[in-house]
């Protein structure tokens, strides 16, 4: 099953609770909340208050990608402020199965994430620990960037792993997804797709999201 989860980076940060709301209606399986230090990435974002005030807008599940360069120090945080999800980077400089085992004590979702330089192999040994990969297709720190088709090599070198440990974790691409390239990542074993420009620049985010699905759907 094809997941949509939009990038809130590229919502309107003034009207956020509203924006949730809108693409709740639109019927995605949950919201990527991208969170960004300025150190890890060199942009600034979000951070956990506007995780808690969102929490209070939205039931949805929340898939918080932390883009930071010590994310064990604030998992606790993340999670008391209602994340469902924590992914982190393996490039962090946070311990990686330590990271996880926090993520998990606090009973919701752990996830790995790979910048585009890292190859697949480097998350092999987590596969068994994490319920998601998460393989970047855009340098992380912006939205609004091209996708890079020469990711997908990755995407189906972690999807052939998972299979052959017979895992069921998800597997979530970010950057550069919308109508055109969502079937390629598809196609290559991803089945959750973040997408931020592609849906929040749209006026119908219901008409969009079935858009993005349908598009998905052909990489089947
Ligand atoms: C980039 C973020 C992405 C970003 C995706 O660092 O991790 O989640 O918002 O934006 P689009 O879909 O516009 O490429
Ligand atoms: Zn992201």
């Amino acid at each position: 099953m094809i997941k949509i989860s939009p990038s809130i980076l590229a919502a309107d940060f003034a009207n956020l609770g509203s924006e949730a709301v809108a693409m709740d209606r639109a019927g995605v399986e949950m919201l990527h909340i991208d969170v960004m230090d300025g150190v890890f990435v060199p942009n600034l974002s979000i951070g956990v208050p506007v995780v808690a005030s969102l929490r209070k807008a939205t039931q949805n599940y929340f898939d918080v990608h932390l883009m930071i360069i010590d994310p064990i120090r604030y998992i606790d945080a993340f999670a008391k402020a209602g994340a469902d999800m924590i992914t982190f980077h393996i490039e962090s400089q946070s311990d990686i199965r330590e990271t996880i085992k926090k993520i998990k004590s606090h009973g919701i979702h752990a996830g790995v994430v790979l910048k585009p330089a890292t190859p697949a192999e480097e998350v092999f040994p987590y596969l068994p620990l994490v319920d998601m990969v998460l393989v970047m297709t855009v340098e992380p720190g912006f939205g609004g960037q091209k996708f890079m088709a020469d990711m997908m090599d990755k995407v189906s070198a972690i999807r052939k792993e998972r299979d052959r440990l017979g895992l069921k974790l998800d597997i979530e691409v970010d950057g550069g997804i919308d109508n055109s390239t969502a079937a390629v990542a598809v196609k290559a074993g991803a089945n959750v797709l973040v997408a931020g420009s592609a849906l929040f620049s749209k006026p119908d985010y219901t008409a969009a999201v079935s858009q993005l699905r349908e598009a998905a759907a052909l990489g089947l």
